[in-house]
């Protein structure tokens, strides 16, 4: 099966109640983990690439291993994967052509940080050449905190999305789906002390999302795919074993799950996770490095990297996302 775009996963998702997982992608071990995960469980996937990941890797060769991941499910398992390749926070109408004249078959421009003039222009550019070459678009209204494209958004410049805006964004622009501000953020590091409380075992218990803007926007765009950045749960076994292996990522908090498959049981139809697929790598990592000194060999550290990765998001895709069983 070639790539597809993600139209169809949507509208599939919106009436199932379930959403897609958008796992961001860097190297073959992090594609393979994710591909191997969804074609056990016969999940639809898209698979995204920020600007960062594309001058890491090089465009061609995201683009190959994911092919290959495409046919490896075909050979080993009769499956025909459905994958999209999106272009995670392109800042620029060059980088989203760039990567659609390159063979992705969705883009997200990011003009979330612009007045809404500019970004509903920016973003009506964008959109007429990627329908014009059967790709579609992912806007953005709201700015998260976190870290973006190594820029790091305060908690005081993120802003929720404004719920009056987004009718006339989508009618003007023709975006195919939303990124909307709810209360996510990017990163391992979603919410300071401060803005959580602790629970019994003086972990950081992180605010509620706000699914009242959710709601409302739902309300006003009946039928739409809204997308949330920012969605890691950062798990805390994870950050346990790091910092019990020399990492030091003290209070490291990520959106509770069960807020997340909330959220994917209404209008949410994409939720975009990295910081986890970090986590579990470095986890790991640092856990085999603790117990086997004196290796030097990358398969003997990435084979089980890979493995945890796989684990990870097959839990998410049965316990958070529900998509197992709709590719
Ligand atoms: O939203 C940001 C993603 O986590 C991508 O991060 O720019 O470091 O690849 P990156
Ligand atoms: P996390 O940092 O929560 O994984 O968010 C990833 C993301 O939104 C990519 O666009
Ligand atoms: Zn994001």
């Amino acid at each position: 099966m070639a790539l597809v775009t993600s139209k169809a996963m949507f509208e599939k998702a919106y009436k199932g109640g379930y959403a897609i997982g958008a796992f961001n992608v860097n190297n073959m071990e992090i594609i393979q983990g994710i591909t191997e995960a969804a074609m056990e469980n016969r999940a639809p996937l898209i698979l995204q690439v920020s600007k960062g990941a594309r001058a890491y890797a090089k465009h061609v060769y995201l683009m190959k291993l994911i092919e290959a991941a495409i046919i490896d499910a075909e050979q080993s398992a009769g499956f025909d994967l459905p994958v999209c390749v999106h272009l995670d926070h392109g800042d620029s109408f060059e980088l989203c052509k760039s990567c659609i004249d390159g063979g992705f078959t969705s883009v997200m421009i990011d003009g979330s940080s612009k007045s809404f003039e500019d970004n509903i222009a920016l973003t009506r550019q964008v959109v007429e050449y990627a329908h014009d070459h059967g790709v579609v678009v992912e806007g953005e209204l709201g700015t998260l905190a976190g870290v973006e494209d190594e820029v790091n958004v305060s908690a005081e410049d993120s802003s929720y999305t404004r719920p009056d805006e987004v009718e006339e964004f989508v009618s003007r622009t023709g975006v195919d789906s939303l990124a909307i501000a709810i209360g996510t953020s990017h990163g391992a590091y979603k919410f300071t002390a401060d803005q959580c409380t602790r629970n019994e075992k003086g972990l950081l218990v992180p605010p509620p999302l706000r699914f009242d803007i959710l709601d409302e926007i739902s309300r006003r765009l009946p039928g739409f795919p809204i997308v949330l950045h920012g969605s890691s749960s950062v798990p805390q076994e994870f950050v346990r074993i790091i910092n019990e292996n020399g990492g030091k990522m003290p209070d490291a908090v990520g959106i509770p799950e069960e807020q997340l498959r909330k959220a994917a049981e209404g209008a949410v139809c994409k939720i975009n996770i990295d910081s986890d697929l970090r986590l579990a790598m470095t986890a790991c990592v640092r856990q085999y490095f603790a117990e086997h000194p004196d290796h030097f060999d990358p398969r003997q550290y990435l084979k089980p990297a890979r493995i945890a990765i796989k684990d990870m998001v097959a839990h998410k895709l049965i316990n958070v996302l529900g998509c197992n069983g709709q590719a």
